[in-house]
């Protein structure tokens, strides 16, 4: 029996409330990080920079940092390390995925080319290495040196991912895991670093937790949203042949010889909009906001 239970919203403003002054910063340091002084680049800069996220993986950090009691002034720089990883993934996630819309602006792939896509990639995340190794710690460095490559092979995991619709729900918590939760994860551990082990383990738990919430979500508001809430492109996991929860649990639900076989079939024949209407009348009503399926 799933149980309800009434939590009040917050709105990401009041979380960030108690680090806004540092994740102005935040944003001056990720200017300074990325600066260069080669054409090309500096264009696709300007756009990344126009390009404004949550800062969810910074907010993160300094928060933890701030819950572990530290007092350091390298947490912004770090939180901007933070960020440049998530925004090299996402430049090379939305190539790989062939998104054009991010934060509601066109992607560098659609905008420049996949070719920019892939060589600004690397540029980001080797600019957010030559920062940490500029920290000389190699704490840090080794937190976030794991990270990332856990990251790539979640993103392996999530080509794997494609036309399987044996894929279960376990297989997809290890994908989670690996392609997002990592980094929110690491980010917890990085703002803790001074502190206690028991606490510094204890942040990088919630985090990883955290992060898979926020998979399930993006992936339920992918199927639910559309472009002008999210800025990103609405039903694309489904036009790439995503599988994620909402088609995981749609097909839990259906028989495997009816219309479990059918959407094996429509998958297989490419009729996403057919599929689509199908898993929409069976998840009618069953898709909460909170993140769960009921
Ligand atoms: C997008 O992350 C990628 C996912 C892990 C779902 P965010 O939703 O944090 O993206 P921005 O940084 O706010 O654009
Ligand atoms: C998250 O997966 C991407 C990374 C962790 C790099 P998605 O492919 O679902 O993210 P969006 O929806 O493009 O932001
Ligand atoms: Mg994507
Ligand atoms: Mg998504």
């Amino acid at each position: 029996m799933s149980q309800q239970v009434a939590l009040p919203r917050v709105a990401l403003r009041d979380v960030q409330l108690p680090v806004a002054a540092e994740l102005e910063q935040v944003v001056d340091e990720l200017r300074r990080i990325i600066a260069a002084d080669f054409p090309i680049i500096s264009e696709v800069n300007e756009h990344l920079l126009r390009m404004k996220g949550k800062l969810f993986r910074p907010t993160l950090l300094l928060l933890s940092h701030r819950a572990a009691g530290g007092d350091d002034a390298r947490a912004v720089t770090l939180a901007a390390v933070v960020e440049l990883i998530h925004l090299a993934t996402l430049v090379h996630d939305d190539s790989v995925d062939h998104s054009a819309l991010r934060r509601g602006l066109p992607t560098i792939n659609a905008l420049f080319s996949h070719q920019i896509a892939v060589i600004m990639g690397d540029y980001l995340y080797s600019r957010a290495i030559i920062e940490l190794v500029r920290l000389d710690d190699p704490t840090p460095l080794r937190v976030l040196a794991r990270v990332t490559n856990e990251m790539t092979v979640g993103e392996m995991r999530q080509l794997e991912a494609h036309d399987k619709l044996a894929y279960g729900e376990a297989d997809y918590d290890q994908l989670i895991r690996a392609k997002t939760a990592s980094l929110l994860s690491g980010a917890c551990e990085v703002g803790a670093l001074t502190a206690a082990p028991a606490y510094r383990q204890a942040l990088a738990r919630f985090g990883m937790l955290l992060g898979m919430a926020f998979q399930i979500t993006d992936d339920l508001l992918d199927y639910t949203q559309p472009e002008a809430v999210t800025g990103k492109p609405s039903g694309l996991d489904l036009r790439e042949h995503k599988v994620t929860l909402p088609l995981i649990a749609a097909l839990a639900r259906m028989p495997a010889d009816g219309e479990g076989r059918v959407v094996a079939e429509l998958m297989a024949a490419d009729q996403m909009p057919s599929l689509k209407q199908l898993l929409q009348e069976q998840a009618a009503g069953r898709i909460t906001m909170g993140g769960r399926l009921q």
